[in-house]
């Protein structure tokens, strides 16, 4: 097997796509600035990143729609996306929605399966399939200039799934997306997965990353600046856990003592220690997350 490596507990993954030191720039803005990274088989990788930091070139420069300045891009065994014979492997889900607005969502579907050249039966099963996942069979028929925003996002999803590719790669799929709309599409990245699929996604949602992605790549200015899973990833740049203490008032009446805040390694050490002490109310615990990770690795917070 091409490019297989063995990785963590003995569990057998292939790189199916590696971006080696990518640049991209857009006159004198430098969108991607020496970017290297890899996807593996079978996971969910997260891009993670505030607005501006090269999410949307970089997945652009993975499926081959953009050439990059400099690097190279490589889907394992078959060479550069641009190239569409090799394109074809791959189903991309654009951050944009990209979708012909008179005509319906079926019809949208059945156009893109002829587009890759499916036969009839084949586009037609695909399409009914697709419109189900992404719960749109009832607005099959309508034409997609009537569908909502939200509609629109799962159109635009199912449209990168028609030729059953083996690679997904979602640009900030959950953009304007009410929360059932978010949570029924977590339900479909994970169902890609399990089906065997790899799936690329960018978020500048830590949230999300944190919910769906075995491992995430934290990118800032066009360069990744760290790179694992989210427990990785924490445990490294996280910071410390905080563990905050209530206590009964000085007088032990009704009236509560300050919080105590208390920055820990360790805090199920902290928590034991505290909940042992006489007058401790209440004890909450406050875990590093991949805000936390951003923060530490920039100076600056990723939701502003
Ligand atoms: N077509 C373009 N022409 C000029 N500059 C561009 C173009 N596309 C992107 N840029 C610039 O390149 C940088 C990276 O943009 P990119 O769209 O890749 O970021 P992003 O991480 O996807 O951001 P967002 O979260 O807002 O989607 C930004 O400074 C952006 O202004
Ligand atoms: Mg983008």
């Amino acid at each position: 097997m091409r490019g297989a490596v063995w990785w963590g507990l003995g569990r057998y993954a292939e790189r199916v796509l590696t971006l080696r030191d990518v640049h991209k720039s857009y006159g004198s803005t430098v969108a991607v600035d020496g970017l290297s990274l890899h996807i593996e088989a079978g996971e969910v990788f997260g891009l993670l990143g505030p607005n501006g930091a090269g999410k949307s070139t970089t997945i652009g420069m993975a499926v081959g729609l953009l050439r990059p300045d400099r690097g190279s891009v490589e889907l394992a065994g078959l060479g550069s996306p641009t190239k569409a014979s090799v394109r074809r492997h791959l189903g991309a889900c654009p951050q944009q929605i990209a979708l012909y607005e008179q005509f319906s969502g079926e019809e949208n579907l059945l156009f893109l399966g002829k587009l890759h050249g499916l036969d009839r039966a084949t586009r037609k099963r695909r399409a009914a399939e697709l419109l189900e996942r992404v719960g749109l069979t009832a607005r099959a028929r309508d034409r997609v200039s009537a569908y909502s925003g939200g509609m629109q996002r799962r159109l635009n999803i199912a449209a990168a799934l028609v030729h059953d590719p083996q690679l997904v790669l979602l640009d900030e799929p959950t953009a304007g997306v009410d929360p059932h709309s978010r949570h029924a599409l977590f339900e479909l990245v994970r169902a890609l997965k399990s089906e065997g699929r790899t799936v690329v996604y960018t978020t500048h949602y830590m949230e999300e990353a944190q919910r769906l992605c075995d491992r995430v790549g934290v990118i800032d200015q066009g360069r990744v600046l760290a790179l694992g899973t989210v427990d990785e990833l924490i445990a490294a740049h996280g910071g410390q856990s905080v563990v905050t203490v209530l206590r009964d008032g000085p007088g032990g009446g009704a009236e509560e003592g300050e919080p105590e805040r208390i920055e820990t390694d360790d805090p199920m050490r902290e928590i034991a220690r505290v909940a042992a002490e006489p007058g401790a109310r209440e004890v909450r615990l406050e875990r590093p997350d991949l805000e936390g990770v951003f923060l530490h690795l920039t100076g600056r917070s990723l939701r502003d």
